[in-house]
Order: C-alpha cells, then sequence, then structure tokens
C-alpha cells in the first residue's frame, strides 16, 4: 500500500508560534516532492492560521482551523470565530466535535458548526469517538452511531464532510486501539454511513496517539483513509518520518 490520497491532519491544538510556522521548510519541500500525494492539513490554533497560509501559498499543504462558531456570519458573540472568518483567511478546512471541545458542544451544537462550515464551503473534519467509560461498559457501538446520526442530521452535501474516529481514551496517552478493535469500529462506522446513503463516500480517518513508531502498523489496516495527529505532528520531523514510513 502507498500513502497515495491518505490525510495526514495536523492538529496543533493550543500550540506553536508564528517563529515555528516559519521555520517548517522542509514539510513544504516534501509535499512538493511527494509523489505519492499524500494530503496534508495543517490544523494550528487562530492565532497562526494567516501565518500558516502565507507559508504554504506554494505548496501541496492546506490549512484547517480547529473549531467555528455555529453562525456561519458576523455576529454579536465575543471571542467566537465564524466559518466566513476562516474561509476569509484562506484556511480550507475546519475540525469540529473534537472531544477536548465536547464539553461546551453537543450533537445538536455540533450538528449546527458543521452546517455553518459547509454553508461557507469549507471541509468539515468531523471527530467522534468513545470515552474509556463507554468502551468499558460495552457502549461504543451505541456511542459512535449517536454522534454521527445526531452530528450529520438534515446534512446532504456530505462529500466536504471526513469522519475523524478518535477514541477518547487514546488521545494524548500513548494507546493505539488493537488492530481488531480498530478494523472493527471504523467498519461500523463505515457500515452505519453507507446505510445513510448520502454519506456512503465518507472518509474515515483514525486519530490518538499516532506516532513514527506505530504508523507502519496502523497503516496495515486498510479501511483507514488517513490519520489525526496531534502532539507528534508538532515536530517537523517526526511529522514528515510519519508519512514516508507510511509508504508500505
Ligand atoms: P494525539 O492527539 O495524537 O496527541 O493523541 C490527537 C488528537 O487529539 O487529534
Amino acid at each position: 500500500m502507498t500513502n497515495n490520497n491518505i490525510y495526514f491532519i495536523a492538529n496543533w491544538k493550543m500550540f506553536g508560534s508564528v517563529k515555528l510556522v516559519n521555520s517548517l521548510n522542509n514539510v513544504i519541500s516534501y509535499s512538493k516532492k511527494n509523489k505519492h500525494k499524500a494530503k496534508i492539513v495543517y490544523c494550528p490554533p487562530y492565532t497562526l492560521l494567516k501565518s500558516f497560509v502565507d507559508k504554504t501559498k506554494n505548496s501541496n499543504i492546506e490549512i484547517g482551523a480547529q473549531d467555528c462558531h455555529i453562525n456561519s456570519d458576523y455576529g454579536p458573540y465575543t471571542g467566537a470565530i465564524s466559518s466566513k472568518m476562516i474561509k476569509d483567511l484562506g484556511a480550507k478546512f475546519v475540525i469540529i466535535g473534537h472531544s477536548e471541545t465536547r464539553k461546551e458542544n453537543d450533537n445538536k451544537k455540533i450538528n449546527l458548526k458543521i452546517k455553518s462550515a459547509l454553508n461557507k464551503k469549507l471541509n468539515v473534519i468531523f471527530c467522534i469517538g468513545e470515552k474509556l467509560i463507554d468502551k468499558k461498559k460495552n457502549k461504543t457501538k451505541f456511542v459512535l452511531k449517536k454522534q454521527l446520526l445526531e452530528g450529520l442530521k438534515n446534512l446532504n452535501k456530505l462529500n466536504k464532510v471526513i469522519i475523524a474516529y478518535e477514541p477518547v481514551w487514546s488521545i494524548g496517552t500513548g494507546i493505539v486501539p488493537t488492530e481488531n478493535n480498530l478494523i472493527k469500529n471504523v467498519k461500523f462506522i463505515k457500515d452505519t454511513l453507507k446505510r445513510s446513503k448520502k454519506f456512503s463516500m465518507s472518509k474515515v480517518l483514525y486519530g490518538g496517539s499516532v506516532n513514527q513508531k506505530n504508523i507502519k502498523n496502523l497503516m496495515r489496516i486498510d479501511n483507514i483513509d488517513g490519520f489525526l495527529i496531534g502532539g507528534a505532528s508538532t515536530n517537523e520531523k517526526i511529522f514528515i518520518d510519519i508519512m514516508k514510513k507510511s509508504i508500505i
């Protein structure tokens, strides 16, 4: 398998500086000569979106935000950022429903945010995933199905929605699900999407403690369409290493 058309989405969370963005020369040259056409997307904090867009202008790297407001336009919401504003900066993606933001976002609000992003023609990286307690109580499928169906309720244009399966217990812990577990849950997500015909083509990524050591094993799971990578993506050398090692 190559990493053809595989997504490598870097979720920088609350990390990074203008100086660091300006030093990212190797990943830019990698994106240009990457003949396997890995799809690279950087999702930095809002404060670095413009620096990233400028820095990656002549490369094959796309930029995304990490969240957006439910209102797609301007409005009286202090501290908030809308999809219109994200789009205006030249970003093309937005992460919605990440578990680190789910305390303030129920499925209904996530659904409104996805609608607002699609309204402005942004690509959505829609995160779902069970908590450890759900897994222990054998409720993983129930949780995933609920998050998917409620998050995608009344949506049609789903070619712009990518699902990121991120078990909450694997984020930032160094623990990745077993191969069997991952195959089973990704298949469940894809089957659930297929049953609702509108979403049958959606890509499903995996996220949670992906690094340069486990990428080869993860790449062997062939129903995964890419990776959402947190910590390991903030180090340019490691991020490139992950992409290189994903060609197996
Ligand atoms: P991690 O984060 O790779 O640091 O576990 C992934 C994510 O939260 O998207």
